[in-house]
């Protein structure tokens, strides 16, 4: 039988992984955060001592990058690499800019293509991206652009750091929202474009919530009639 898969894609902090994740949990789907697997490769390369002005080392590097997903800890998407779990790491905010930086390389992208596929060939997959619905999982069943205003994501993303106890000005995280967006659809390869069959999620006036409950119905609506549940 033909595995389903859900692609979505969207700019950085439009609220992806989490939203992206409860509908995986409703659905009962396996939820692919594509985010964490470059983050997981940025990581390697930047302890290998690779600056972002200088990246010609990164092709060389990746064959020794052992990139793994571990779903045994109650469902919940840790990532190995090599061995060795780096699930925090890949969020401080210095591996989020020198991701968009990395994850540019056409190189990079070609490593990890065959990785997401294997995994939405095997499993029914929630996967969230920004090339997912265009050029990872072309004939995904059902394609989702979810999307913010700037401003509503960088407010979300300054009130997850101070919750964490991070002390960040709204102008700052906004500009690094804006840069992250800048270079993510302004790559050569792969860039974050909304794809033509996908349906668009604005949660700029939407809670989580209600957020929830829209992505869940668009799911819904187009999945095949025996699988809605
Ligand atoms: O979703 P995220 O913020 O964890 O993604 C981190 C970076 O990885 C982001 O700047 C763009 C890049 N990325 C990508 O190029 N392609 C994907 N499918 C997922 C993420």
């Amino acid at each position: 039988m033909n595995q389903i898969s859900i692609a979505i894609d969207g700019p950085s902090g439009a609220g992806k992984s989490t939203l992206a994740r409860q509908a995986a949990q409703r659905l009962g789907f396996v939820y692919v955060d594509t985010g964490a697997i470059y983050r997981t490769v940025a990581l390697y390369c930047l302890r290998s001592g690779v600056s972002a002005e200088d990246l010609s080392c990164v092709p060389a590097l990746l064959p020794q990058i052992q990139v793994d997903i571990d779903y045994s800890s109650d469902g919940v998407q840790r990532m190995m690499l090599n061995g060795a779990d780096v699930s925090e790491e890949i969020r401080l905010p210095e591996i989020s800019m020198f991701t968009s930086v990395v994850s540019a390389l056409p190189e990079v992208r070609q490593f990890l293509l065959e990785k997401q596929r294997e995994l939405a060939r095997t499993h029914d997959v929630i996967m969230d991206g920004r090339d997912i619905g265009t050029v990872v999982l072309p004939d995904a069943t059902v394609k989702i652009y979810l999307t913010a205003a700037a401003e509503a994501r960088a407010q979300r993303r300054c009130a997850e750091l101070r919750q964490k106890g991070i002390d960040v000005s709204f102008d700052e995280v906004l500009r690094d929202v804006q840069e992250r967006d800048y270079n993510d659809t302004h790559r050569a390869i792969s860039p974050l474009k909304q794809a033509d069959d996908a349906r668009v999620l604005d949660t700029t006036c939407l809670n989580l919530g209600e957020s929830l409950d829209v992505l869940v119905r668009l799911i819904q609506e187009g999945l095949p009639d025996a699988q809605r549940g």
